[in-house]
């Protein structure tokens, strides 16, 4: 037994000769919340197709539950939830009746819907048609339905797609909830790193078709390379300075950018300038952002 829940070989999908998922190796272990990261058009749907057996890779394998998916698809996909795109529903039938039509197929007790209703907060509205629903109502409608079979892994495709910021929130809160109350592993896709850096404990992205980063959060967060901040009474003249003392800088937006955060290299440019009878009046560190390093990565990968 290996400790991954899913893995993936060297997944790859082409349509018509071009391939829009590239040699992908997915790792995600159990009871993660896997952050699945791309821009538009990356491949992160076409790829949860593939992980849900709604489609067949070109090339390359997948395990899940250390199982061969192409040889075990059914007993896979019984203990797989998932929430793809826009969930359908009958708009005319209740939040209740809705579920009961999946419990039947699902052969599960009907005791579990009042249950999957709680966990999504919609306990009150379970009598009410799903067309008067809002959209946030039936995107936690849907993580209900997916829920319904007592999943041991859930895959959500971009489920905060459409909501307002409240709705974000909730629906983040609630995913977040779930492994630690239903030892649940989770993979989620998202085009916004805030969102994932906000719920995943693990993070891959994909960019173009192949994946181009995988590790936790924090180590993603090491990629942000820090860099100093100067504001002085004169920039033209401290610029010119700092270059003719060898110091490497850049002038930008009424400001001093040094590259190096080396502390004697701020140390020696802050006294070079103060010799020259500068004023300085802030030295500050700043960091990239989480999703200024997502556009960096996937910027990389562009210029390749
Ligand atoms: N059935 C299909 N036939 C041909 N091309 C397809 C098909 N499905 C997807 N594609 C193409 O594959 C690429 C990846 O699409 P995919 O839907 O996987 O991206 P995504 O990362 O989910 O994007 P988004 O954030 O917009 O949902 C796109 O260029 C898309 O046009
Ligand atoms: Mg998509």
């Amino acid at each position: 037994m290996n400790e991954f829940v899913i893995q993936t070989n060297n997944v790859t999908k082409r349509f018509k000769g071009r391939k829009v998922v590239n040699g992908v190796n997915l790792e995600i272990k159990k009871g993660e919340i896997y952050g699945f990261l791309g821009p538009n058009g990356a491949g992160k749907t076409t790829t949860i197709r593939m992980l849900l057996g709604l489609m067949k890779p070109t090339y390359g394998s997948i395990r899940i539950f250390n199982q061969d998916l192409k040889k075990n698809k059914m007993s896979i996909l019984k203990k797989v939830g998932s929430l793809v795109e826009s969930p359908s529903y009958y708009g005319h039938l209740t939040a209740k009746e809705n579920l009961e039509a999946l419990r039947k197929i699902l052969n599960v007790p009907k005791t579990r819907i009042s249950e999957v209703l709680e966990i999504v907060r919609l306990t009150n509205e379970a009598n009410r048609p799903v067309k008067g629903f809002s959209l946030g109502m039936k995107q936690r409608l849907g993580i209900a339905a997916s829920l319904l079979g007592n999943p041991e892994l859930l895959i959500l495709d971009e489920p905060t797609n459409g909501l307002d910021p409240s709705g974000i929130q909730e629906m983040r809160e609630l995913i977040k909830s779930l492994p630690e109350k239903y030892g649940v592993t989770i993979i989620v896709s998202s085009h916004l790193l805030s969102e994932i850096d906000q719920m995943a404990t693990q993070v891959g992205i994909i960019s173009k078709g192949s994946l181009i980063f995988q590790d936790s959060i924090e180590v993603l967060r090491q990629r942000a390379n820090p860099y100093i901040k100067m504001s002085t009474d004169d920039n033209e003249v401290a610029f010119k300075t700092l270059l003719t003392n060898g110091i490497q800088v850049q002038h930008q937006d009424g400001h001093l950018l040094l590259e190096q955060p080396d502390k004697r290299i701020v140390a020696q440019a802050v006294s070079t300038l103060v010799h020259e009878r500068i004023s300085v009046y802030r030295v500050e560190e700043q960091k990239m952002s989480l999703e200024e390093i997502f556009l960096e990565l996937t910027k990389e990968e562009e210029s390749l």
